[in-house]
């Protein structure tokens, strides 16, 4: 296979992770890095050993030499940086959410489409092994027709320091400003959620109905030139294509849980649940005869492909891969809608 030169477009706290996981994949190498912050880019270049650094993206087009690229820009860069290495021909994987809204995000689909590129969408709990083997029971009919689903996505790091001071550190401060292109806990981890629900559960949402809060957090609700206006909870009450009822939420407010993923469905046959954590994941399942005593068993999974494997397979192969562009641009549809539905208090049709 010809290898395929990675270009890592911005160098925070989440390109380690992409730089380390691009690093274990033979046949990529990591050519150049490019961050608006000089520093951050060099130091990121010298931790990940990576030759080339630049600030800004038109000088890294301008030199080129380039296959792909992992966008990990702060949400409100996706679409200004992903439209310009679509027309000079690069592959793009994008962090979610794909553009703050399903106008931009779409206009980020089609492009790719357009171009033929490869395009995919970091939705990381596809990595997941877990959630992957969940599907697969819900599509062969292991628990019948699905009636009820509930998933949750439950951060503290508002009350917890463990990823870091939120009230001092830019990169948790944007994310609480609406004015630095942010969509709070819905537009940040809303996508998580709605992707691991309809992904598991193997269907997609058709009517939704939301409400947001954002809490009081500072003198003001001010920290500097960030307002603090973004949302910080989500409840939502969901009906799916499948006919299934169902409840989402998230929140930065969940003491007790740093980073927790739970996904519960249940069908006329059965039942599945599925539970992330930083430190383990599990599926377990409540099938047959063990329904009528509500006995619950754990499920083995086999290990399945990263996003990253995914992405840079499906450039060696020449074919299109999952999650992409489009998917996300029609999550973005559904949470733009919550929006609305916050504001009208009344349910809609996605
Ligand atoms: N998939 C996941 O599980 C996951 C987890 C964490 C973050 N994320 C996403 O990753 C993205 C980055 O998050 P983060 O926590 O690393 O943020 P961050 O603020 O730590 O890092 C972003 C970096 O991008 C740089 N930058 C800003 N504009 C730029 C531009 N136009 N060109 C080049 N560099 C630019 C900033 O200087 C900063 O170094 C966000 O979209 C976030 O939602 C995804």
């Amino acid at each position: 296979m010809a290898p395929v030169r990675l270009l890592v477009l911005g160098t925070g706290g989440m390109a380690n992770t992409h730089a380390m996981n691009f690093a274990t994949i033979p046949d990529v190498q990591l050519v150049a890095a490019v961050d608006v912050d000089l520093a951050k880019a060099r130091a990121f270049a010298a931790r990940h050993d990576i030759p080339n650094t630049f600030t800004s993206l038109e000088e890294a087009l301008a030199w080129g030499e380039f296959d792909a690229v992992t966008n990990v820009t702060p949400d409100r860069a996706h679409y200004p940086t992903t439209l310009p290495l679509i027309a000079a021909g690069k592959h793009v994987m994008c962090e979610k959410p794909l553009a703050e809204t399903y106008g931009k995000a779409d206009e980020m689909a089609t492009a790719a489409e357009r171009a033929s590129l490869v395009n995919v969408v970091n939705l990381t709990y596809r990595n997941v092994a877990q959630v992957q083997k969940a599907r697969q029971m819900v599509l062969a009919g292991e628990i019948g027709k699905v009636r009820h689903i509930e998933a949750s996505y439950l951060q503290s790091w508002l009350v917890s320091k463990a990823w870091g001071d939120w009230s001092t550190e830019s990169q948790w401060l944007w994310r609480l400003s609406t004015k630095h292109g942010s969509n709070g806990v819905l537009g940040d981890v809303g996508i998580h959620i709605l992707d691991f629900a309809g992904y598991g559960a193997a269907t997609d949402i058709d009517h939704i109905f939301a409400r947001l809060k954002t809490f009081e957090k500072a003198p003001g609700n001010r920290i500097g030139e960030y307002d603090l206006d973004a949302n910080d909870s989500f409840t939502m009450t969901a009906e799916f294509t499948n006919g299934a009822m169902g409840v989402i939420h998230a929140s930065r407010w969940a003491t007790g849980h740093l980073n927790e993923l739970r996904l519960r469905i249940h069908g006329d046959k059965g039942a599945l649940e599925v539970i992330h954590r930083p430190d383990r994941s599990v599926l377990r399942a409540c099938l047959q005869e063990d329904v009528e005593l509500a006995v619950w068993k754990e499920i083995a999974v086999d290990p399945v492909a990263t996003n990253y494997q995914k992405f840079i397979a499906a450039i060696q192969e020449g074919r299109g891969q999952e999650p992409n562009f489009r998917h996300a641009a029609n999550l973005q549809k559904i949470l733009d809608l919550a929006m609305v539905t916050e504001l009208e208090r009344r349910e809609l049709t996605v």
